[in-house]
């Protein structure tokens, strides 16, 4: 799953691995795991995520690889916020080799409603990087760094766009879709 800060890729990412019966693999949820139980990953990437930063390549690569070779994901799973990067990107390759993701699924909202969402899910839930500064540079690093793999999997033919705006059931029947063709 691609997409900025807010997209829906963890929302619709947790449906569809159910629907599809394969594992949801979340950095973002492995990381604050890792923070939320005092582990050195944990300590490392604290800093980072809190300023909306992207947490070290080799962390993160290093966490992946390791939850890929675990036997719930044998037979596939779905990515959720990695790669982030295009060398993110290419070490996944190298580890495992060209057909490592099958497809990139982005999703795209407006900025407006990136903000709107995440500045709701901070006031509702609490999570230390949905404040408006941070938001606004997780909106900043995806541009800079992740919207590269955008044009990445395009020209490797391996990237489908789906309209992320509308109801959470309406964004997952478009992705469902896609899945389908
Ligand atoms: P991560 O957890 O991946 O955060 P993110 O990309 O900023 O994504 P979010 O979880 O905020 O948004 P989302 O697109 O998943 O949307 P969601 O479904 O949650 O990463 C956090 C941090 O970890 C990073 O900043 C970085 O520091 C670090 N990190 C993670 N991966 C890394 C990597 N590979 N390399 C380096 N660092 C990494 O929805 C958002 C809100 O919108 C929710 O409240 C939801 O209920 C609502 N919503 C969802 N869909 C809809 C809809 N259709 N209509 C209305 N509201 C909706």
């Amino acid at each position: 799953m691609l997409g900025p800060p807010g997209a829906g890729k963890g929302t619709q990412a947790e449906r569809l691995a159910r629907a599809l019966g394969i594992p949801h693999l979340s950095t973002g949820d492995m990381l604050r795991s890792n923070v939320a139980n005092e582990t050195d990953l944990g300590r490392q990437a604290q800093a980072f995520m809190e300023a909306g930063d992207l947490v070290p390549d080799e962390l993160v690569t290093a966490m992946v690889i390791d939850r890929l070779q675990q036997e719930d994901a044998v037979c596939g799973y779905l990515l959720d916020g990695y790669p982030r990067n295009p060398a993110q990107a290419e070490a996944l390759v190298e580890a495992f080799g060209d057909e490592v993701l099958e497809l990139a699924l982005m999703l795209e909202v407006d900025a407006e409603e990136l903000i709107q969402r995440l500045v709701l899910r901070g006031e509702e839930q609490g999570r230390a990087d949905d404040t408006e500064d941070v938001i606004r540079n997780r909106l900043d690093v995806y541009e800079e760094q992740t919207a590269p793999l955008v044009e990445y999997y395009e020209s490797r033919d391996r990237l489908a766009r789906v309209q992320g705006l509308g109801t959470i059931p309406e964004v997952f029947g478009r992705l469902i879709e896609v899945l389908a063709q």
